[in-house]
């Protein structure tokens, strides 16, 4: 897909904003804290969900009542000469969109091409960093294959939530005999929820995790070897590779109840896909006791590279990419490798160090002040 044409006004630090964008790069520079980050938040929050809040009302500008909004004029390759038009607008914590008039919900089933990859120095600690990066990574990556993903995983965090609330409030009233039954009860559909979202991320995770290894090799001349592995909190390697949905959710009700006692001391729920992770390996040894700063740059680049690639192949389009604030913590070979292999897709990139973008040739120029972006190419 391509975003042609972006407005937006009191959003954040931005009160108002009108850019026309080139299908290739598009580049934003200024100094720390002028709002480069808020834009691409924007462009992200219009398409789909910001990459920095889950509160929209975070997004409305301090201190005022006023309501965010974007419009966004977007083309798939599909349907060439068509130019969508997609509107967002904020009101308190509530965000309404529609593509052509559509409500969203209903008009995105129609562009599954609508797709935005943001990569930000968070990324750079997903290997060593807490395992719901991970966790989310595969998630991520398995709703944009498969948009059925999202609804399961989102029940199985329903669920747990309150089988969770179930467990701390049992706790202050002591546990009865009914409340054993709805326990086992809670388990039952966590079980068939965990079986569901265990085998959502099974479906993806063995191409996310070749494709990384690919664009790793490459990032380092075929010297090392990047693997990843799925640890499951329920599966043994064994059943988690060969086990049958029936007989997944046998272990995993089994699993279950085997803690029942431990999970009533602790009030809260011990295994599951939850606590699942995905562990990454340098020529076979543990990524995050022995990789270097460097390697671990590597891997966080071939990821967001590999989910590129799987969104390219799935849907016969390129994503948008998001590249915020990270060519700067990049080194000169990974920067140049990262805009070589992103060349189908077009690209967002800030940064405030000018030298990280000097040998960008062809790209439209922003810069960024106080929340004011001046166009700067021409
Ligand atoms: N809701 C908001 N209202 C007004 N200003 C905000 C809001 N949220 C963040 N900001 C301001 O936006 C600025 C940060 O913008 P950001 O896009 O992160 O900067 P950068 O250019 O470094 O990427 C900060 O000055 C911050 O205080
Ligand atoms: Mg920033």
């Amino acid at each position: 897909m391509i975003v042609e044409h972006l407005t937006l006004k009191n959003f954040r630090n931005i009160p108002f904003g009108e850019f026309f964008f080139s299908d290739k790069i598009n580049i934003f520079g200024g100094n720390n804290a002028q709002g480069k980050t808020n834009l691409m938040e924007a462009l992200a929050c219009a398409l789909e969900k910001s990459f920095r809040t889950l509160r929209a009302s975070e997004l409305v500008p301090d201190g005022s009542r006023l309501s965010p909004e974007m419009s966004v004029d977007f083309r798939v390759d599909a349907y060439p000469e068509k130019i969508n038009i997609l509107s967002c607008r904020i009101d308190g914590s509530y965000i309404k969109r529609k593509i052509n008039g559509i409500n969203y919900k209903e008009a995105v089933k129609l562009y599954p091409q609508l797709k935005v990859i943001v990569f930000i120095p968070e990324d750079l600690y997903i290997v060593k960093g807490s395992p719901d990066m991970r966790r989310e990574l595969i998630d991520e990556t398995a709703d944009m294959m498969n948009k059925k993903h999202h609804v399961v995983s989102s029940n199985y965090l329903r669920i747990l939530r309150q089988k969770n609330t179930f467990l701390v409030n049992s706790e202050k009233r002591g546990i009865s005999e009914t409340d054993q039954i709805q326990l086992s009860v809670w388990n039952e559909e966590l079980a068939k929820a965990g079986v569901n979202v265990t085998c959502g991320r099974k479906k993806y995770f063995s191409t996310l995790s070749n494709y990384t290894s690919e664009f790793y090799s490459q990032l380092n001349n075929n010297k090392e070897k990047l693997t990843l592995k799925y640890h499951s909190s329920v599966f043994s390697e064994e059943e988690y590779e060969n086990a049958q949905p029936e007989e997944m959710y046998e272990i995993y009700s089994r699993k279950l109840e085997e803690k029942t006692e431990r999970e009533l001391a602790v009030c809260h729920t011990l295994v599951g896909v939850h606590r699942d992770d995905i562990e990454f390996f340098i020529d076979g040894r543990p990524a995050r006791d022995y990789a270097s700063q460097g390697q671990i740059r590597s891997a966080a680049v071939a990821l967001r590279l590999a989910q590129a690639k799987m969104f390219r192949e799935r849907w016969g389009e390129a994503p948008i990419i998001i590249l915020d604030d990270v060519l700067s913590e990049l080194d000169e070979t990974r920067r140049s490798f990262i805009l070589s292999h992103i060349v189908e897709s077009q690209v967002f990139i800030t940064g405030c160090n000018k030298n990280d973008f000097a040998k960008i040739a062809e790209a439209r120029r922003w810069e960024a002040e106080n929340g004011v972006f001046t166009q700067i190419d021409r």
